[in-house]
């Protein structure tokens, strides 16, 4: 059975016959799966598990791809999350843009890697332009370079690898690199916000710091850092013993998409020698933004910014950039091998891309970006993000006239934290109700009692969509 399916792709014309009808029944399975506009099945966990188990995983015989997709469509893809959905906003997880589909299928289907020129030449070029535009669009300099990675976390680890080496390095004269973490590593602090994201805590335990060299700072009623107390804290540090090394201003807070005064972090990180890397994973999205991208701040005055374009941006997932504002602090990832990347490469003129990068082999992400913005321009981008802001300021002035929610902090860029006033356990009762019925929203926490949350993320939602789901809301309450 297995032997009917070409086993890759060739020159033959037959072989170049099955691959379209694969890609072209694929994609009816595709459209085909959903004749609603429900985000969910609402199948529970036990009911999901149950449905799945019986498939059979890793069989010893194939059954051929028609059976297989199959299997796909009528037992996985119903269950699977349509993110394109108006009713599916829990999370910083977008719908994918049309365009940037088909490109999955060209990435995946020329399978390029990133890591060397001779592995993906034009890919390499093409990943160095985006890089080098994406560094103009942010202001940063002709100094500035960067690379792509799998996404915010992974972006924040490089830019804070960076941040620790050049400060051994430039402050101490120690070469992390070669000789590990210096003596006073168990000083080093980095500083950020208390409702920044978790993966600073991660990368610091990567990075042999430890979460208990994360500093987290104070925010104001606008969920931004406390520039006052962040000075105060670097200096009562400093009078301690401690060693601040690194700052990190986030630019759209997962929650509440607040956005931290980076010029303010600027004049305290040259005021103490401090690195300023900037988590724009969320907020990036504004910089194509006529209306908005004040809002974000200069981010120039950074020096390293991480922009995801699988949130705002609305690419498939896997896509993001770290741009660093002096390329050499990159030079902490370069390695050289005699089978990949060799030195006498680069005097040719080549480049290796896994120089500059944490991962060796790597996917060709850049050509989303580049279909998308080839496709719509900064100016389609722009009506994309203005709408989803729009609609968070319309949701928010919903929330705040109505007796029946709390919404603490106003958004800036999309995301809607609020609760019926009826207590944790009906706003908990709210979420799993709306789950049934297909509608998925967040969940998370201020000040210890449970709130919902909205990601308007979705250029297709409306006002008459928001103005619904406040009314099913409030029929929801006890
Ligand atoms: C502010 C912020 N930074 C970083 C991340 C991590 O991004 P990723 O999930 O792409 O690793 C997130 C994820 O939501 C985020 O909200």
């Amino acid at each position: 059975m297995e032997g009917k399916n070409p086993v890759i792709l060739s020159s033959d014309p037959k072989v170049k016959e099955m691959f379209r009808k694969m890609i072209a029944d694929t994609t009816d399975a595709i459209i085909g799966s959903y004749d609603d506009n429900t985000a969910y099945s609402g199948k529970n966990v036990y009911e999901l598990r149950k449905s799945l188990e019986d498939l059979g995983f890793l069989p010893d015989q194939g059954l051929g791809f028609d059976k297989t997709l199959e299997t796909v469509r009528k037992e996985i893809m119903p269950h699977l999350l349509r993110t394109w959905s108006t009713m599916y906003m829990p999370h910083l997880h977008a719908p994918a843009l049309t365009e940037t589909i088909a490109s999955e299928l060209i990435i995946g289907t020329f399978n390029d890697s990133m890591d060397s020129w001779d592995q993906g030449p034009a890919a390499t070029e093409i990943e160095e332009d985006m890089v080098h535009g994406l560094v103009r669009l942010f202001g940063l300099g002709s100094g500035a370079d960067g690379t792509f990675t799998s996404g915010g976390t992974q972006s924040n680890m490089a830019a804070l690898i960076a941040a620790r080496d050049w400060y051994c390095n430039r402050k101490h004269g120690c070469d992390v690199k070669k000789e590990g973490l210096p003596p006073f590593y168990g000083k080093m602090r980095l500083y950020t916000s208390e409702v920044s994201h978790f993966s600073m805590e991660k990368s610091c335990h990567v990075m042999g710091l430890g979460y208990n060299s994360v500093r987290k700072l104070p925010v104001d009623s606008k969920c931004k850092v406390d520039i006052k107390k962040f000075d105060e804290m670097v200096q009562q540090d400093i009078k301690d013993g401690l060693l601040p090394f690194c700052a990190v201003a986030t630019i759209g807070t997962t929650d509440y998409g607040s956005i931290d005064d980076v010029k303010e972090m600027r004049r305290i990180c040259d005021k103490y020698g401090m690195f300023l890397h900037a988590d724009a994973s969320y907020g990036s999205g504004l910089v194509v933004s006529g209306k908005y991208r004040d809002r974000m701040g200069d981010l120039s005055v950074c020096d390293s910014i991480t922009v995801d374009f699988h949130k705002m941006f609305l690419l498939p997932i896997s896509c993001s950039v770290i741009l660093f504002k002096d390329k050499t602090v990159q030079e902490c990832f370069e390695l050289h091998a005699d089978y990949l990347n060799r030195e006498e490469d680069e005097e040719e003129g080549y480049i290796n891309l896994v120089d500059k990068s944490l991962q060796t082999t790597r996917r060709f992400d850049a050509l989303k970006v580049f279909m998308a913005f080839q496709t719509r321009g900064k100016d389609g981008f722009a009506s994309i993000i203005d709408t989803a802001v729009e609609n968070a300021g319309y949701f928010y002035s919903r929330l705040v006239k109505d007796p029946a929610f709390i919404a603490p902090v106003e958004p800036e860029i999309s995301s809607v934290v609020f609760a019926v006033i009826d207590g944790d356990e009906a706003n908990k009762n709210i979420r799993k109700r709306l789950m049934d019925e297909g509608t998925v929203i967040g969940q998370t926490s201020k000040d210890g009692k449970v709130m919902l949350k909205f990601t308007l993320l979705n250029p297709a939602l409306t006002h008459d969509h928001i103005d619904k789901i406040i009314a099913r809301i409030k029929e929801l309450r006890p």
